[in-house]
């Protein structure tokens, strides 16, 4: 199988159109999920990456993010989770991903997602496909949901199910 781009006409017979959503996802949150599964429409194959950042401290393993990711993307039917260390691009290389897609909760993440998309594109000549998020989740974000919940907020509609509860639990275990 040889890999096509983002844009061309449907796929050819043989070509895998292929996309990486990466990310932290410490943990997945329905911001997450709604481009993840709107770019489950768009590619053949989808690819979440999870970065592994050893020098940031993170609520779950990556092995955890994973487990959750791959829980809640399982009805799509076309994602992939794995993780990637170092550069996203070479990730995207070695594996044959010729686009990334971000989402855009507000004008404040395009600024930096475009300097990022700059220098991938000209590091490697990987695109970037930017998806404005759904207004519903435009002011949400892993830290704010791990904030909430540290604080017995409610973050029902803010995560899925499954992830509430690994939160409520990893929290009390903290306690
Ligand atoms: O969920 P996050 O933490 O906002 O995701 C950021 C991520 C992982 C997409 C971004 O930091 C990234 O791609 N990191 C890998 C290192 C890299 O390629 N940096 C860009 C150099 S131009």
């Amino acid at each position: 199988m040889t890999t096509g781009t983002a844009g061309s006409a449907g796929s050819a017979a043989g070509v895998v159109r292929r996309a990486v959503c990466p990310g932290s996802f410490d943990p997945v949150t329905l911001g997450h999920l709604d481009i993840i599964g709107r770019s489950s429409t768009l590619y053949d194959e989808v690819v979440v990456a999870v970065l592994v950042n050893k020098s940031k401290s993170s609520l779950f393993s990556v092995e955890e993010r994973i487990d959750m990711l791959t829980a809640v993307t399982a009805e799509y039917g076309n994602i992939r989770v794995d993780s990637f260390h170092g550069l996203l691009v070479h990730y995207c290389r070695a594996h044959d991903i010729p686009v990334i897609v971000k989402g855009i909760r507000a004008v404040s993440d395009f600024d930096y997602e475009l300097k990022m998309a700059q220098m991938n594109h000209g590091l490697t000549g990987v695109e970037t496909l930017f998806m404005p998020t759904n207004p519903e989740f435009s002011f949400l974000s892993s830290s704010l949901v791990k904030e909430i919940a540290t604080w017995d907020g409610d973050v029902a509609r803010l995560v899925p199910p499954l992830v509430r509860d690994r939160l409520a639990a990893r929290l009390d275990e903290r306690r």
